[in-house]
């Protein structure tokens, strides 16, 4: 069982690790931000309450985000477990995950904190294209797509998300600030954190990240 938790700042990379991570140990990714986007897309009840939050770069209101997380670990494909990325982002968030997991008898394996600069993130976001089809990650100077504007794994279209244009994402790090990095020092001092410098290479990321968690096998 691997319950993994990737915390950090809105653009440090935790999504392209999760993906790659979770691909190498055949458990899930649970992203929050991926899932409310699918649900604004479904037009949903939950899509519609959480989209107004997410177009001001705001966080969403707990109740709904725990609710989306209570759900989705309960699942079947998480019983070996699950990263989760992009949660918890607020005490409350981090208080609930711990009663969620306790009640199926289960803890926080890892937490890993994706450690970066402010400046270096803006550069990341306004230069990301996500396929409007799968949802995959690229970047169009890190990690671009064999052929410009169309996913590599699906063909799908990529697109730049509405939350990744500059002013919003100095929002999304205003926020960050104020919310979440003090679930990084809780986490801190209860010892249980593992800081990852994300400002690396893709792969020198994902090398410190497996050797970290002492996952013997990298392709
Ligand atoms: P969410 O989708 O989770 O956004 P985020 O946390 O702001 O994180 P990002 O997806 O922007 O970045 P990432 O760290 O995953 O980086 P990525 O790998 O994509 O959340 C969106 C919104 O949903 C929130 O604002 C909020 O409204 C709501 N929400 C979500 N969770 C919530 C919660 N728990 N509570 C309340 N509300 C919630 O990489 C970024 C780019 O950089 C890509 O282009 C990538 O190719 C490139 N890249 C990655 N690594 C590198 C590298 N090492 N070098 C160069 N480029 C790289």
């Amino acid at each position: 069982m691997s319950i993994l938790i990737f915390l950090g700042p809105p653009g440090s990379g935790k999504g392209t690790q999760a993906k790659k991570l979770a691909e190498l140990l055949h458990i899930p990714q649970i992203a929050v931000g991926d899932i409310l986007r699918e649900e604004v897309r479904a037009g949903s009840e939950v899509g519609n309450q959480a989209q107004a939050f997410m177009k001001a770069g705001k966080l969403v209101p707990d109740e709904l985000t725990i609710e989306i997380v209570r759900q989705r670990v309960g699942r079947e494909d998480c019983r070996e477990g699950f990263i989760l990325d992009g949660f918890p982002r607020s005490e409350l968030q981090a208080d609930a995950l711990d009663q969620i997991l306790s009640k199926g008898g289960r803890k926080i394996d890892q937490l890993i904190y994706f450690k970066i600069a402010e400046e270096e993130v803006v550069g990341r976001l306004s230069g990301r294209r996500s396929c409007k089809n799968c949802g995959a990650v690229y970047h169009l100077k890190y990690n671009p797509p064999r052929t410009a504007g169309k996913c590599d794994l699906c063909g799908g279209e990529l697109y730049l998300r509405h939350d990744d244009e500059e002013n919003i994402i100095r929002n999304r790090f205003e926020v960050y600030e104020k919310q979440t990095r003090p679930l990084i020092d809780r986490y801190k001092k209860a010892g249980s954190l593992v800081e990852i410098d994300a400002a690396q290479a893709i792969d020198v990321i994902f090398k410190d990240l497996t050797g970290t968690l002492a996952i013997a096998k990298v392709p």
